[in-house]
């Protein structure tokens, strides 16, 4: 069991099979605690974090992202932006509705759920539980909206499926630190950047060696696969910020 901060985070990787043993109500609080002691965009804490324990919603949660595997986790969460609360808390004028519908406060909302996703994960990873993050909550979400009576200023960001884990999948390496960290300038990348070559050669290894799901695949294949999925899956995103009211500031 690892004993430091640091130590949860170099030993992170996500877990999507868990035993059947559900997180009790004091686990739970001690994760939401972990999430609100996070920092927090301007200190408004324009988020919020919605327990999912009704089969039936777990269900439509499951068909929605496609991963069925949610049901069975010890608990799931939905972090949501909420921009609502505040809402109640200002005297409408003109200034405070802009500044509620900017895309500048939609992102303060994405940063705190995001940041706050984050806590939860970690704090469990040093309670010994397993996570997985969801953004496939997002393929659907006028159903979600409707699912859990999201109102205006609202928007579902993140699930995460966390428990007991039933199993401990290997870590999946990371880029080189020299293609993600520039000292004062910006450094451009081609694809037969060595360190990217030598990378695509480790992944290729670890895809071939790993112990479940074993496959031919590289880094960039991977990216390639990504960028070519149907633009139109998740095309209602848009239209979806904008029925919550979000995106609506005067140009
Ligand atoms: C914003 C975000 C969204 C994600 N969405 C999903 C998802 O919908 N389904 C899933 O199985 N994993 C999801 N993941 C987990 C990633 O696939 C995973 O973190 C990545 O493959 C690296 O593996 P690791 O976490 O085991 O190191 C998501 C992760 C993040 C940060």
């Amino acid at each position: 069991m690892p004993n430091t901060a640091l130590d949860t985070l170099l030993a992170h990787r996500s877990v999507r099979k868990f035993t059947p043993e559900k997180l009790t109500t004091d686990q739970v609080h001690t994760l939401i605690d972990a999430a609100q002691h996070s920092a927090t965009s301007t200190f408004s804490q324009q988020y919020s974090i919605l327990s999912v324990t009704n089969p039936a919603k777990l269900a439509v949660l499951g068909d929605i992202t496609g991963h069925h595997w949610l049901e069975k986790a010890g608990h799931y969460f939905i972090f949501l932006v909420d921009q609502y609360r505040n809402q109640q808390l200002v005297p409408t004028s003109a200034t405070t509705a802009e500044n509620l519908h900017s895309v500048d406060k939609l992102l303060a909302g994405i940063f705190d759920a995001t940041i706050a996703t984050e806590a939860v994960v970690t704090a469990g990873e040093s309670l010994g539980l397993g996570s997985t993050i969801m953004g496939s909550i997002l393929n659907d979400v006028p159903r979600l909206i409707q699912l859990f009576d999201l109102p205006e200023l609202t928007f579902p960001i993140l699930g995460l499926a966390i428990g007991h884990p039933a199993e401990q999948p290997e870590q999946k390496p990371r880029l080189p630190q020299e293609l993600i960290h520039f000292e004062n300038q910006y450094q451009p990348i081609t694809a037969t950047e060595p360190h990217l070559v030598a990378y695509d050669a480790l992944l290729k290894t670890y895809y071939q060696q790993r112990s479940t799901n074993q496959r031919e695949e590289t880094f960039t294949h991977h990216i390639v696969t990504e960028f070519s999925r149907d633009p139109q899956q998740r095309a209602g995103i848009l239209a979806a910020l904008r029925q919550q009211g979000f995106l609506q500031e005067k140009q």
